[in-house]
Order: C-alpha cells, then structure tokens, then sequence
C-alpha cells in the first residue's frame, strides 16, 4: 500500500506529527480510500509503515465505526438512532433504508453491491432528526417518505 505516491503521501502526514503512532488515523484513511475497506492484512501494513503492532492498529479500527472491518456497498448509509433522534423515528428511518435498498439487515451489504446500512451514534445534528450520513454526505430531517427519493438521487 505504502510505496510510490502513497509512501509520498504518507510521508507528509507523518511530518505532522512528533510521532508516527499519531499518523494512525490517517493512514488507516488513506487505506480505506484506496482499498474500501480495512482487511487483517492492510491494519498489517499500516502497522507496519508506524512502527506499531497490528494489536494496536486493529483496537482503533474496531473502535471507530467509520473504518469498514469488511466490504461495504458503494453508499455506505449511517442512520442516528440515539435517544434524541430515536424519539424523533430513527427507527423507522432505519426500517425504510432496510426496504428501499434490499439489505437483509444492519452492517449487510445489498445484493446489487450498492448499499450498506448501519446504526450509529450522535452524528452531531440532533436539532435535525432523523440526520443520515451516505458516504462523505449529511443529509438532515430523514423521514421513512423521503428515503426513496434520497435513494433516487444517489449518483
Ligand atoms: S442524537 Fe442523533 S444526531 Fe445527535
């Protein structure tokens, strides 16, 4: 992963920083950019680029929902349904994205490889519920009426 342009990339992340541990959520960003997901074998590498062990690399990765452990469909969809939003509907938010995108359940992809569907926390917009970010997107006052047509204008 970390040759060429990338190793240039990484390089001047790491020039950031008085450490190369502190570079780690970058790195794992990068990775995730290139590869769409982080496998055992990429928390490898990037251990490996820090000088740090996998152990290390793989306790932040399960932390942090925002690195995929697995494949993920080309919309990755992260609904709120903590209490503030869940008292808005976030749960029929969720049951809407579930029917509209053919996923079987939470964290499985669709079977057309477009969507993946997951639960999170806070996404730091509770005066707008239910709040859902697609990819690198937000998308504020989520109803179950308005999730086909925010499906419909992913491109
Ligand atoms: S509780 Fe849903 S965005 Fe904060």
């Amino acid at each position: 992963m970390f040759v060429g342009a990338a190793r240039a990339e990484l390089d001047k992340i790491l020039a950031r920083y008085p450490h190369k541990q502190a570079a780690l959520l970058p790195a794992l960003w990068m990775l995730q950019d290139a590869r769409g997901w982080v496998s055992e074998a990429g928390m490898e590498e990037v251990a490996a680029a820090l000088e740090i062990t996998p152990a290390y690399v793989k306790g932040v990765v399960t932390f942090y929902t925002m690195y995929h452990q697995h494949p993920v469909g080309t919309y990755f969809i992260q609904v709120c349904t903590t209490t503030p939003c869940n008292v808005c509907g976030a749960e029929d938010v969720v049951k809407a994205f579930l029917e509209h995108t053919g996923c079987e359940d939470l964290g499985l992809t669709s079977p057309d490889g477009k969507y993946t569907v997951i639960e999170v926390e806070c996404l730091g917009a509770c005066g707008f519920a239910t709040p859902v970010q697609i990819n690198n997107d937000y998308v504020e006052s989520v109803t179950p009426e308005s999730v086909p047509r925010i499906l419909s204008e992913l491109k």
